[in-house]
């Protein structure tokens, strides 16, 4: 009744921003996502009838165990995640769950979706549930949208759906399709004040939220047509376009939510210094400050070099494609 999963962060090129149903988490639009290889949760859970009660251990690194909000926040979130799963299962056993993350949790790189994938896949074996991808993917998109993302390999499409049943992800290529990376440039590994489940309630409020909504389905066209194509400009086009327009909504919500930083903003015009030299690399940027670079193998070096020559960049993390949450033999505890 133990099993352990690996699940990994994703970084969006089509983002999402703002949900249909908050409690059923269905997106107001679709997009596309890329497994990455070295920002990743490592989850074991155990169900017992010997457990009094859940118990929920983060045994990331220890910034993480400073902000108690944010722990009790995503602990009651965990825990209403394996009622969901008790449910399915038909049982009252309690668990015990031990999460590590491999990366600092909070900052826009998206400890969520690694986490949930990974506490979906891990308590789906631990309780011996038969589920299919695609109910693996609906199960972990409950427990955070993007999560939902991170189960299946590679390059991956989340369907918006209409209802629970069809707004889940399948993947659109396996992660050797391209040898793209994004190269995190980290500038800040603390949590951020506001998490994008409360962020994005109030994207409705924005002036600018119908104009990007309409742009969606032409880029997840654009997307797809780079991907199968391997145009690496042809991405870093749509990519930068859908980042910037979801800042815009962010931006214009009401109260405004505003992720960037001086320092993000510094990377931003670097990134456009380097593209104007001939350098093939775009931009994105989630719910926190920190900026992925997006661009093809053979230039990793070069712009993993560059980036952390920034003043203010703090760590860089190389992430190349990466398959999706899977079992893993090796227990935390
Ligand atoms: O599902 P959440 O709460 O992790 O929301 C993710 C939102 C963004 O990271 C900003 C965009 C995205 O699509 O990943």
């Amino acid at each position: 009744m133990k099993a352990t999963a690996i699940a990994p962060a994703n970084i969006a090129f089509i983002k999402y921003w703002g949900k249909k149903d908050e409690a059923l988490r269905l997106p107001l639009n679709s997009s596309i996502s890329m497994n990455l290889s070295n920002a990743y949760t490592t989850t074991t859970v155990e169900f017992s009838k010997a457990f009094p009660q859940d118990t929920i251990n983060v045994a990331s690194d220890t910034s993480f165990t400073t902000f108690t909000h944010v722990l009790k926040n995503s602990e009651l979130r965990i825990i209403a995640h394996l009622d969901r799963m008790r449910k399915l299962k038909g049982t009252d056993m309690r668990a015990r769950v031990v999460t590590k993350n491999s990366f600092p949790a909070g900052a826009g790189i998206a400890s969520s979706a690694s986490g949930f994938a990974a506490l979906t896949v891990a308590a789906a074996a631990a309780l011996d549930l038969s589920v299919s991808e695609k109910e693996l993917s609906i199960l972990a998109r409950l427990g955070s949208g993007s999560a939902c993302r991170s189960i299946p390999d590679g390059f991956v499409m989340w369907e918006e759906g209409n209802s629970s049943e069809t707004s889940y992800a399948h993947s659109l290529y396996p992660p050797g399709h391209w040898d793209l990376r994004d190269i995190v440039a980290v500038v800040q590994s603390k949590p951020k004040e506001v998490g994008s489940t409360s962020g994005m309630e109030a994207a409705r409020t924005s002036p600018f939220l119908e104009a990007r909504l309409a742009a969606i389905p032409g880029r997840i066209a654009r997307v797809k047509k780079a991907l199968e194509q391997k145009d690496i400009h042809a991405l870093g086009n749509v990519i930068e376009e859908d980042c910037l327009d979801m800042h815009a909504v962010m931006q214009s919500q009401k109260p405004p939510l505003n992720y960037l930083t001086d320092e993000t903003r510094e990377i931003i015009n670097a990134v456009r210094r380097w593209r104007s030299g001939g350098l093939a690399v775009c931009f994105t940027i989630d719910a926190g400050p920190n900026v992925h670079l997006i661009c093809e193998g053979k230039d990793e070096q070069v712009i993993s070099k560059k980036a952390s020559e920034i003043s203010g960049v703090q760590q860089i993390i190389v992430n190349k494609p990466a398959r999706g949450a899977r079992i893993v033999t090796e227990h935390l505890f």
